[in-house]
């Protein structure tokens, strides 16, 4: 369940204050432990699942099902998209969140071609309908190059008339105080409970530093992780330059994490979640 995700309020950091003592956290990778961020992102993938096959019908001018999705993870959105029919690729940097895609869909019958890749430099040699990373994934991409060698990549890896659905959270310069959101997921016996902190952006050198706390609760025990990452930021001018720097890639509509088709939003800004379908350009 989310009570507090991304696109949707939260609440500045300092609005209350911790006054016991503090609990010891272990380091760790969530991305090398894909069971907690499975359980814990789990929640909104089949809507997401439905909002890519409606953008897909809506959007896409070409007949295939082949669907990219480039950092796949732990690959929740793979598995349903196997399920619906669709033939998915996706490719993740890291080997342990392949395994527990690879693992869930053996489990359930399913197929799908997972690989090791990056996201600033790959080559398919099929080409894809429909291409996807949600999640402000895009914005683990460190500097301007490589987002834009990313972008290259996917249109190069898209059928004229495909589309690349990109989901990623614009950063408001003027922001103070850090923000938290807190994720809860449970499944059979395991709750984690998530809680994101993000520290005011530097608009220098373009980065905000983000911390995920995960408190796992299993059978009586108690377990607390850490991880910290820095994502690049994005205002809209900033990401409206490096879209315009892709060519390739037109930019046809734009939504909010809710993910309604029905609901497109004008790309002004108003909203810091942002969900763009562009589409690549060219002659079928
Ligand atoms: C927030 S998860 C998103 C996973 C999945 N797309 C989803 O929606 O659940 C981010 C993923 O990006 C991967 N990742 C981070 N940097 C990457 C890079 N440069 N190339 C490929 N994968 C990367 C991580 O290993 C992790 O699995």
């Amino acid at each position: 369940m989310v009570i507090d995700g991304p696109g949707r309020k939260s609440r500045p950091a300092d609005s209350h204050r911790y006054t016991g003592a503090m609990p010891r956290y272990e380091p760790l990778c969530w991305y090398e432990n894909a069971l907690y961020y499975d359980i814990v992102f789990d929640a909104d993938t089949a809507r997401e699942a439905s909002f890519l096959q409606a953008a897909h019908r809506r959007y896409g001018r070409t007949r295939g099902r082949r669907m990219l999705e480039p950092a796949c993870g732990s690959g929740r959105l793979v598995a349903v998209m196997a399920r619906r029919g669709y033939s998915v690729t996706g490719f993740d940097i890291s080997a342990s969140m392949l395994d527990f895609a690879r693992d869930r869909l053996r489990r359930r019958g399913l197929k799908g071609r997972l690989v090791e890749g990056r996201m600033e430099n790959f080559e398919f040699r099929q080409k894809f309908d429909i291409a996807h990373c949600l999640v402000s994934t895009f914005k683990y991409l460190p500097d301007e190059d490589s987002a834009r060698s990313h972008l290259r990549c996917v249109a190069r890896a898209l059928k004229p008339g495909g589309i690349y659905v990109l989901g990623l959270h614009l950063t408001d310069y003027r922001r103070r105080s850090c923000e938290r959101e807190r994720w809860v997921g449970k499944r059979r016996g395991t709750e984690v409970v998530c809680n994101i902190q993000g520290w005011p952006p530097d608009r220098r050198r373009r980065r905000e530093r983000v911390r995920a706390r995960l408190v796992v609760k299993r059978r009586g025990t108690e377990r607390r992780f850490e991880t910290h990452w820095q994502f690049r930021t994005y205002s809209l001018r900033q990401l409206r330059t490096l879209l315009r720097s892709v060519p390739e890639l037109e930019q046809i509509e734009t939504y909010d994490f809710n993910c309604d088709i029905r609901n497109p939003l004008p790309f002004d800004g108003a909203q810091n979640d942002n969900v763009l379908i562009l589409r690549r350009r060219g002659i079928r």
